[in-house]
């Protein structure tokens, strides 16, 4: 159904703490309008993918001018403007001819799909959050570090954060096949 190795048209997007933190109480942890705003100039005229509890979070939707797919095991679950997926796998196959997909969450999914993404996008914020979801630590033998931002401030919350985009490394076939041997 899917090499892991080959690119795939599947980007995440995330705002994280400098401690991982991505989350508390089904909400976000700060509210950044810059970041909102690439988040929306990103994702629209793209299908976005999320998880149930991410979808019940969001204050308004679905998430206009895109297309919302919701994860969730429920079978009968059904709400207005959400395609549902049961699966990984289905996700993969709804989304495959499309030019970028984009996984926004939350915790549960951005796990899940982390294998099989090929470019990340990330807002880092440099502070420490009190959370109860994480996202994992980023192997940057994985994932390389093609863009990274200044640090800007925002006035309102006075945080500050960058932009930085990851590629998932090519695989070396060859280090593979060592391996192997
Ligand atoms: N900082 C950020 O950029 C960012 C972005 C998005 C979200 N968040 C935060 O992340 C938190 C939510 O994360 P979360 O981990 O609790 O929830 P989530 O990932 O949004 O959703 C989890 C739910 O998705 C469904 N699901 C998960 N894997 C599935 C699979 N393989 N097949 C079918 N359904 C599957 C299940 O729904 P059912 O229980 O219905 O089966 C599961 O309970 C919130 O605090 C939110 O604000 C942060």
């Amino acid at each position: 159904m899917f090499d892991i190795n080959s690119t795939t048209n599947l980007s995440l997007i995330v705002a994280i703490a400098q401690n991982n933190a991505i989350g508390r109480d089904n909400d976000l942890l700060w509210h950044i309008s810059d970041d909102l705003k690439r988040f929306k100039a990103l994702t629209s005229g793209h299908t976005v993918i999320m998880g149930r509890n991410t979808w019940n979070s969001l204050p308004r939707r679905p998430l206009p001018k895109r297309r919302n797919i919701v994860l969730t095991h429920d079978t009968v679950f059904c709400d207005e403007g959400a395609e549902v997926a049961h699966s990984i796998s289905q996700v993969i196959d709804m989304v495959r001819d499309e030019d970028e997909a984009f996984i926004i969450g939350g915790a549960a999914i951005y796990r899940q799909f982390l294998p099989f993404v090929s470019r990340m996008y990330v807002t880092w914020v440099w502070q420490d959050f009190h959370a109860d979801v994480f996202f994992p630590v980023i192997d940057l033998s994985v994932f390389n570090k093609i863009n990274e931002s200044e640090r800007y401030l925002d006035d309102e919350s006075g945080l500050t954060y960058s932009y930085c985009e990851y590629e998932r490394r090519p695989v070396d076939n060859k280090s593979v096949f060592k391996a192997k041997m």
